[in-house]
């Protein structure tokens, strides 16, 4: 982390930019066809809204390729220096970063066909702002897709874990704490139309992970970066931590146990 560095609630270390790297092959069908049906094509401007390290935003490269671009905006200029250095190891020339506030926006007026924001409106305060400027950005007729959760504190564990339960009301109190809303999804779509957006589709995002599958990895490695935080600033009490880790551990091994995640949505709206 650099020292101006200001932080999401998730961190921006090499851990969490690993996980997020994880985390976007674990869920990059789901962001395809979310791509697809927002009308992402060559030629294309594209806006990742919160882009991160940008893995989300060299796939979109790729498909807007030759003619178009894509605008990554994120607060963190770390995550961004990364995203710069692997599109120039990868020859890839029509990728603008832009380190900003989403929730203060700054794009040209009218100039994007598709904006996409995935799990970033959940940790901004004002996510109403980030959407009357991602409107403004759109050009008529363009799109604002958005994955993003309805319900986090609403995934579950199989078997059923008491140090689970007990730690999980932790989690969305700290995200809470830092101004996010793990159910921003349930407030999107009033959202969008009061700024000029036509909610065209809203589509479920759930999925359940045996502990088996490649999705799997994705609680652990959540769990195994930020539940240590939260012990650490005094949230959660060590032996919880460790009681779920052992439950955790111990799931990982049976071919019975699944988890169920945090229910999620996509809403694709049209600028009218
Ligand atoms: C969970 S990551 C998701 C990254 C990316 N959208 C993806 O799906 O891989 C959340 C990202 O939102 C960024 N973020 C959170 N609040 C922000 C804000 N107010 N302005 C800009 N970026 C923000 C964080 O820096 C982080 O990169």
């Amino acid at each position: 982390m650099t020292s101006n560095e200001r932080e999401y609630v998730l961190g921006t270390d090499d851990a969490e930019l690993m996980r997020l790297g994880l985390q976007h092959r674990l869920w990059s069908a789901q962001a395809f066809t979310c791509w697809e049906r927002a009308g992402v094509k060559p030629g294309a401007t594209v806006l990742d809204v919160g882009a991160g390290p940008g893995f989300a935003t060299l796939d979109l490269a790729q498909l807007v390729a030759p003619a178009g671009r894509v605008i990554a905006v994120d607060e963190s200029e770390r995550f961004l220096r990364y995203l710069t250095e692997r599109a120039r190891v990868l020859g890839i020339a029509h990728v603008e970063t832009r380190a900003q506030d989403v929730q203060s926006l700054d794009v040209a007026a009218a100039t994007v066909d598709v904006a996409y924001a995935r799990w970033v409106l959940c940790f901004t305060p004002r996510p109403h702002e980030v959407i009357a400027r991602v409107a403004a950005a759109l050009k008529t007729g363009g799109v604002f897709a958005v994955q993003d959760y309805i319900d986090w504190a609403a995934l579950s564990v199989s078997p059923r874990s008491d140090a689970f339960l007990r730690v999980m009301p932790e989690v969305g109190k700290s995200w809470r704490s830092h101004g996010g809303d793990p159910q921003v999804g349930l407030r999107l779509p009033a959202m969008m139309s009061e700024h000029g957006l036509r909610v065209e589709s809203i589509t479920p995002l759930q999925r359940v992970a045996r502990s088996s599958d490649p999705l799997w990895q994705w609680p652990t490695t959540f769990f195994a970066n930020f539940i240590p935080r939260l012990v650490e600033q005094g949230l959660v009490p060590e032996s919880d931590w460790r009681a779920m880790e052992r439950d955790w551990n111990e799931y990982s091994r049976d071919e019975n146990a699944f988890f169920w995640t945090p229910p999620m949505v996509e809403i694709i709206a049209r600028r009218v």
